[in-house]
């Protein structure tokens, strides 16, 4: 596979070329602060559910939290942030027995799951009496309902499975999966600010030079998607919650 097709199949594996921050609004700062609100601490069982190369297992690690990784494609060992384990796996099924964990940590992986309900079922399944769902996650206000969105673009913004994901509706899902929500924050500047951080280190032009058609479209709709970032149509949040 030519390294154009590598990156349009695996947007995510192309971005951590870029950075060595979690890939998320608001990078390793966000997540310290999201694992601060979930009480990550010195012996904390935590799963990093979409773990990508690692880079929060190792956020957990620095604070004594004992963390496990999943991820479809976490990535080969030596690539990884951190020595932990890490699983190979769907975010259907979470390869750990009912109430074992304290914290399952999602950031801007719930959207990529095919079943949204069942991997949050999974998150309660797994979780211990008392035990937290950190989560973040992009949000839109829902306008555009299940419109689906060329591979590479929606596929690095987590919008592959539609648009049609306003905030309450992913608070109300939260709590139907047996959760009560300790507090919900917004992350439009992260969001903001990490949409421009990838303006200015991809070439964008380059890269849809090289597409033909696809090019036009992927220019099209990165412009499109920039817009409903600043006019807050889509947005980022996180939430912690706990389990009931
Ligand atoms: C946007 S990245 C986020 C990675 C990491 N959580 C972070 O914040 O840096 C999404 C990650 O979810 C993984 N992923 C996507 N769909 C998945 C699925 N159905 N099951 C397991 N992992 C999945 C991808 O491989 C990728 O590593």
């Amino acid at each position: 596979m030519n390294p154009l097709e590598a990156a349009l199949s695996n947007p995510w594996a192309a971005l951590r070329e870029l950075t060595d921050d979690p890939l998320h609004p608001g990078g390793a700062a966000a997540t310290r602060e999201l694992m601060d609100r979930a009480d990550v601490a010195a012996g904390t069982r935590l799963l990093d559910a979409g773990c990508g190369g690692g880079e929060s297992l190792a956020l957990a690690a620095e604070r004594g939290a004992r963390p496990l990784g999943l991820d479809r494609d976490p990535g080969l060992d030596e690539e990884l942030a951190i020595d932990a384990p890490v699983v190979r796996g769907d975010l259907g099924t979470f390869p750990v027995r009912d109430d074992s964990l304290d914290v399952v940590l999602a950031e801007c992986t719930l959207c990529l799951s095919d079943d949204v309900a069942g991997t949050l079922a999974e998150a309660r399944r797994v979780l211990d009496e008392g035990g937290r769902l950190a989560l973040s996650d992009v949000v839109t206000d829902g306008e555009d309902g299940e419109r689906r969105l060329p591979p590479f673009v929606g596929g690095a913004l987590c919008l592959t499975n539609g648009m049609d994901r306003d905030r309450e509706r992913l608070r109300a899902r939260v709590e139907r999966a047996g959760f009560e929500i300790r507090g919900v924050r917004d992350h439009r500047e992260d969001l903001l600010a990490m949409r421009d951080q990838v303006a200015e280190q991809v070439d964008l032009d380059g890269l849809s030079s090289l597409m033909g058609d696809r090019g036009d479209d992927l220019r099209e709709q990165a412009s499109e998607l920039s817009g409903k970032v600043e006019n807050g149509t889509i947005g980022y949040v996180s939430l912690v919650a706990e389990a009931v």
